[in-house]
């Protein structure tokens, strides 16, 4: 069977069986509670005291109301921490980060494509590019700094056609997630932005920056800086190579459908001018303008505050029990969801899994389903979003357990 269709049968057994989650990325019961207070007051206010109804219930303009554009792109500078300001102009709103990559994989470039991605990477997007999407993945290779730049260069000039038809911006993209990677943990380090902007520019591809856990920093009031910043448009060669792709589904609620691409004109333009956009209008309007009350009444910042306390002990708790067990190696997890391990080469984590869904009561995702190429097989990503805190202990103590069980045979 392969690597995938096992990790499913398995993952169906430990959801069916009550198993703890190690596994899923996403806001658990208790980090979700919140919405409900958040979004009633958010809906009364835009439905009540804000009511414009030719506004609030027609199908919104093609890039997003331009007031949410406004409201967010200053909520989003500020999270950012100012130096690099976002323009709400430079913005189009979706619905989430997976219709953001895929509006864009669509509409930019089409079935086909030969596309440059991490590996290893979300291991839902690699799909989505080559099964969905019929797409040539070209895998390279990251390390503790990000992207191997130098390889990515040497592939970008050997996959590089000869005719570039003329209405293309772009003839190929570069897939990656630079901050608190999924399913690392790492953040791109400030050279390796600067030398993945500069290999983009030279070879005229556009860089999908996935920046979906940017807000959830653990350890510093502000996290790294996106990667879109480092493409400055005063710079001699700049060529608007870098867009940004974000969502609310990790700060708030997956079930809000909610995102937002912040790019250079002539690619937001693009998606804006498109047809799937003129037919829809916004593509999450109703959801939008909650947004915007969400950020006006200021109920989305202390959100934000009590997550990172939350999910921060909860990564703390997690990587300390990990550190002690002698042999195994952990990405840093300074934010986001994931923490990445390392098990001895002849470990196979797809086989972990299943005595971990049969023996111990816990579940994760095993490293090679999140690799185009399946390799990490000695790998393991664990999440520390989806359970409450008690839950994580004992989920994380069960995985020791079955880790020093393993490694003692
Ligand atoms: C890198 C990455 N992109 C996209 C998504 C999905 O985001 P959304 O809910 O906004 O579609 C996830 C969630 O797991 C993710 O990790």
């Amino acid at each position: 069977m392969d690597v995938v269709e096992r990790f499913k049968v398995n993952r169906d057994k430990g959801l069916a069986s009550g198993c703890i989650s190690l596994m899923e990325g996403i806001p658990g019961v208790d980090t979700l509670k919140p919405c409900q207070e958040i979004l009633k007051k958010a809906t009364t206010h835009l439905l009540e005291s804000e009511l414009n109804t030719s506004r609030t219930f027609a199908y919104g303009p093609e890039q997003g109301d331009e007031e949410v554009r406004r409201v967010l792109a200053s909520f989003l500078t500020e999270q950012y921490g100012h130096e690099d300001p976002v323009d709400a102009d430079k913005i189009i709103l979706t619905a989430g980060a997976t219709q953001g990559a895929h509006l864009m994989a669509t509409l930019l470039f089409g079935h086909g494509t030969t596309c440059f991605i991490e590996d290893p990477t979300y291991f839902i997007m690699h799909k989505m590019l080559s099964q969905d999407l019929k797409m040539n993945l070209i895998p390279v290779k990251l390390d503790s700094e990000g992207m191997d730049v130098e390889e990515l260069d040497r592939l970008l000039t050997q996959h590089k056609p000869a005719v570039i038809p003329e209405d293309q911006l772009f003839w190929s993209f570069i897939y990656t997630i630079p901050v608190y990677h999924n399913p690392t943990g790492i953040s791109y380090s400030p050279e390796r932005c600067r030398a993945l902007v500069e290999c983009a520019r030279k070879h005229k591809v556009l860089i999908i920056a996935e920046d979906v856990y940017n807000l959830l920093c653990y350890n510093t009031p502000h996290p790294p800086k996106r990667l879109i910043a480092y493409d400055n448009p005063s710079d001699h060669n700049y060529c608007g190579s870098v867009v940004s792709n974000g969502t609310f589904s990790k700060i708030l609620a997956p079930c809000f459908r909610l995102g937002w691409i912040e790019g250079p004109d002539v690619i937001v333009q693009r998606l804006v001018k498109s047809f799937v956009a003129y037919s829809g209008g916004s593509f999450n309007h109703f959801g939008s303008l909650i947004a915007s009350s969400i950020l006006k009444l200021n109920l989305l910042q202390p959100h934000i505050e009590s997550l990172k306390k939350i999910y921060g002990r909860r990564m703390k708790i997690v990587c300390d029990t990990l550190k002690k067990i002698p042999n195994i190696k952990l990405s840093p997890s300074e934010g986001g969801f994931f923490i990445w391990i390392e098990l001895p080469s002849e470990i196979d984590s797809s086989d972990l899994m299943e005595d971990a869904v049969n023996n111990y009561g816990v579940y994760f995702i095993p490293g090679a389903c999140t690799s185009p190429t399946r390799s990490f097989s000695n790998y393991v990503r664990l999440s520390i979003s989806a359970e409450p805190e008690e839950k994580i202990v004992k989920g994380i103590n069960a995985f020791v357990k079955l880790l020093q069980e393993t490694l003692s045979k």
